[in-house]
Parts: structure tokens; C-alpha cells; sequence
């Protein structure tokens, strides 16, 4: 499918419609619309995006997001409902995340409204933490592997971002994250997993060296959190990654990916109360009338929030164990269908994230065998430093027969590779994006700015 595929089959709208349409017509094209793009998750051959694939439940969370679509959680008083959920999404997600207990005063959480802005917050924290102990240049220490958006909020917030080597294991490299540490460092950040290989960063080490030097430790589980969680509750080797390690300062983790909320919901936690205060924003001589908020946005709908508590009330903690069994099985599997390809390589010791590369002995270019495999309608996500492709296992893909066929045409890819040795690679390393090199090359205006996607009028 196209990026824009729609031009010639309904009317471009390019200027406000004097007269409305009738609901029907614009329903009816809506769905259309969302059938037909939905249509190759059902298949369990996309990578990470979809993370519960469960109709049943969309249908339920949908339902409870109509009662409060149109509630503003500003208006506290308006709806107590939504403090209700909001607080008790942030006591379950602390109870998963081993975070100080209510008898410590906590636990000292905050909504959001997605993995960037649960990065960027604590970007602010510790810029501001750093301020009230006379750092005026503060910098954070991160590995290459940590998610862009905490260059975003380093960029907007006046930070300097370090970035420290992964070790051929592609997780932090502790001897070059200890190089980069001077008396201006304000915090650390690992993740567990990382976007790009889903691998868990020394977070013990990690912790150790917070606590030695003083400083802050953020732990990015934006995408891992609500997976990793449970892997030690089912019996694999997943590392302690939360607040059960001292050093352990804050930590993100995306209701709406594996927390199987809608888009637009996560949950960041603080170990203490004084670090979440330093996210707080108040005016109180505005003429508008004392104005507080707890995060960076303003108004909230009611409906995200409420969806995210069903989707954790209703599930359990026997139903995120129970997804998330699938969930480590499948990655397993495929990991070993994978290193069944002799041309082909795991990168580390991933859970449920896995990416690999080709060898260097078979020279194989690593996007054309992700090329064949897109032919197919697998949709894997491209990397670059080193070139490679992971595939994020959610749901969807656990159903009986994905595994199988991915292990058929893997082969076929390679095979595919291997013919074609020499020519360029039509994908390559787009974040978010299973674009082409050539839609790339051919000018990314549309990519931020969708008004360039639209047809000239005159056309
Ligand atoms: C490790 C990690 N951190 C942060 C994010 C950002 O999350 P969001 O897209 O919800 O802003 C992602 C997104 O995939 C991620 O994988």
C-alpha cells in the first residue's frame, strides 16, 4: 500500500466544507479505511506497533473510552472517576515495578501521554534536580541504544546528551558510560529493553554507579516495562531492571504498548516524592486563575485514561502472564529459526525483541533479505549501526502458524539475498517507518507535514 493511496479513491479535502457530510457516508469510508489497513496485523506477520491484536478487547476498551472521550481530566472535579483510574493505573504499575510501597508515602507516579513524553519528563527532573545543587550545565549519560527521544528533550530542555558505547553484546558498555561521568552529570539512563535490539542494559551496574556518584538513574521501559515485568514470574532469566535496585531513580513504562491500553497513555514513576515535585508546573498569579499541572500537557481525555485501567483491571495480573508466556515463546522461536540460517545472526540475548544481521562471511546484504521478507507482508523494522532488522513480538504474532511460516520464507529470503548479491536493497533503517529507500530519497516532506501528501488542487 502507498502512503497516500487514497487520492483517487475519495474526495480530497482541501479547504473547510461549507455543508457537512452525512455520518453514514463518513462512517462508512472510515471503515473502509481502518479494514483495510488493519488487515496485515490479523495476519501476525508485523513487528512491535500492534501489541494486543485482540478484537474483543479492543471492542471493550473502546466502549469505556466512549463514556469519557469527551471528558477533560483538567476538571478534576468534574470527573472523579478519572483520578480514580489515574491513581490506581500508577499504584498497579508501581506494584509490577517493585516501586517504594504506599507505607513509604508512595508511590509517586504520573500519567502521560506516551513513551516520549515519559522520556522527556524526567529530562526535566533531573535538569532541575541538577539546578538546586548549583549544576548550570548539566549533562545525561546514555547509551547509543536509547531512544531519540531523549535527544528531543535534551534538545529542548538545554541538556547535554553523552552518549556511551554498547559492548558486542549491544548493551551499555559501563567502562565508557563511567568515562563519560564527570561532577555535571545529572542522571544516567538505561533501558530494558532498547528500542532497537529489545536488550536490557546493565541496570544493576547502572545503579551501582548512581548510587556511588550521587545522581539520578532513569530506566527507559517504555516498550520493555509491561513484557519484562513478568519474565522472572515465569521462569526466565530476565534480569532485575526496577526500583528494587537503589539506584534505580525513575521509570517509564508504556501503557499503551504492552499494557495493552489505546495509543496515547503511559506511566512514569519516581522513586520519591521531591523528584516528582520537580515535574510540577504552577502559575499562581495568572488572571486565567492559579494554574497547576503535573506534566506537559493541558487538557486530557478521560477516555485514554479509563481505557488503559480496564485494559489492567480486566486482564490481571494472570492475563499479562498468561500474553506475555506467548509472547517469550514465540521470540524464543523464532530466535532459534533464525540461527537456523547459518548467513544469519541474533544480536545478544534478547526476551522478546529480537534483531538480527547477516554474518560477515556470507556477505549478505541484510535489507534484501528484509526486502523478500516484506514481499511476503512481514513487516520488520530496519536498524542501522550495525545495519540489521528485529522483529518485536506481540500478540498477534503468537497465533499457531506465524512461527512457521516466518521460518519458510526466511529461508526464501535468504535464498532471495543471496541471488541478488550486488543490487541495492529497496528498505532500509526507518524508524516507525516500513518505507522504501526510494520514498525516502524522493523528499521526506510528507512524512512530517502530511499536506504535502495531499494532490496539488490543479491535478
Ligand atoms: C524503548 C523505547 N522508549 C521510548 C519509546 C517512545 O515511545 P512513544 O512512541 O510512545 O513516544 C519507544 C517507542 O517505541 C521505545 O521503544
Amino acid at each position: 500500500m502507498g502512503l497516500y493511496p487514497y487520492a483517487d479513491r475519495y474526495q480530497v479535502t482541501r479547504s473547510f466544507p461549507q455543508q457537512g457530510r452525512p455520518r453514514a457516508d463518513v462512517l462508512a469510508e472510515i471503515e473502509a479505511m481502518a479494514t483495510l489497513e488493519d488487515s496485515p496485523y490479523h495476519e501476525g506477520k508485523i513487528s512491535g506497533s500492534i501489541y494486543s491484536g485482540d478484537e474483543e478487547h479492543y471492542q471493550f476498551l473502546n466502549e469505556v473510552f466512549g463514556h469519557y472521550s469527551h471528558a477533560n481530566v483538567l476538571q478534576r472535579d468534574m470527573y472523579p472517576s478519572a483520578t480514580r483510574f489515574e491513581g490506581e493505573i500508577i499504584a498497579m504499575t508501581a506494584d509490577m515495578l517493585h516501586a517504594p510501597a504506599a507505607d513509604a508515602g508512595g508511590p509517586f507516579g504520573v500519567l502521560t501521554s506516551g513513551g516520549t513524553e515519559s522520556l522527556m519528563n524526567p529530562l526535566l527532573v533531573y535538569r532541575e534536580w541538577g539546578r538546586e545543587r548549583g549544576i548550570t550545565q548539566p549533562n545525561v549519560v546514555m547509551p547509543v541504544t536509547a531512544h531519540p527521544a531523549f535527544d528531543k528533550g535534551a534538545h529542548y530542555f538545554g541538556i547535554e546528551l553523552r552518549k556511551a558505547e554498547v559492548t558486542d553484546q549491544f548493551v551499555a558498555d559501563m567502562g565508557s558510560v563511567r568515562s563519560l561521568v564527570d561532577e555535571n552529570t545529572v542522571a544516567l539512563v538505561g533501558s530494558a529493553g532498547t528500542y532497537p535490539h529489545g536488550l536490557i542494559d546493565p541496570i544493576a551496574a547502572l545503579s551501582d554507579l548512581a548510587v556511588e556518584r550521587g545522581i539520578n538513574l532513569h530506566v527507559d521501559g517504555c516498550l520493555g516495562g509491561f513484557i519484562l515485568a513478568w519474565g522472572q514470574d515465569l521462569g526466565l532469566a530476565v534480569p532485575t531492571f526496577d526500583f528494587r535496585l537503589p539506584g534505580v531513580t525513575s521509570i517509564s513504562a508504556d501503557t499503551h504498548k504492552y499494557g495493552f491500553g489505546l495509543k496515547g497513555s503511559s506511566v512514569l514513576l519516581y522513586r520519591t516524592a521531591e523528584l516528582r515535585r520537580l515535574q510540577y508546573f504552577i502559575v499562581p498569579d495568572w488572571p486565567g486563575g492559579l494554574y497547576t499541572s503535573p506534566g506537559m500537557s493541558g487538557s486530557r481525555s478521560g477516555g485514554i485514561i479509563a481505557a488503559a485501567w480496564a485494559a489492567m483491571v480486566t486482564l490481571g495480573r494472570d492475563g499479562y502472564l498468561a500474553i506475555a508466556g506467548d509472547i517469550f515463546r514465540t521470540a524464543a522461536a523464532l530466535r532459534a529459526v533464525i540461527e537456523a540460517q547459518p548467513e544469519l545472526r541474533v544480536l545478544g540475548d534478547p526476551f522478546f525483541n529480537v534483531a538480527f544481521t547477516t554474518t560477515e562471511e556470507s556477505g549478505l546484504d541484510v535489507f534484501l533479505v528484509n526486502d523478500a521478507l516484506a514481499s511476503r507482508r512481514w513487516r520488520l523494522n530496519g536498524l542501522q549501526r550495525p545495519a540489521a532488522v528485529h522483529f518485536c513480538v506481540t500478540r498477534p504474532n503468537t497465533q499457531d502458524g506465524v512461527v512457521e511460516q516466518f521460518a519458510a520464507d526466511l529461508a526464501d529470503a535468504v535464498a532471495f539475498a543471496r541471488e541478488h548479491t550486488g543490487t541495492a536493497a529497496k528498505s532500509g533503517a526507518f524508524y516507525a517507518g516500513g518505507v522504501t529507500r526510494e520514498q525516502i530519497e524522493s523528499g521526506m516532506a510528507w512524512w512530517l507535514d502530511a499536506t504535502q501528501a495531499l494532490p496539488p488542487a490543479s491535478a
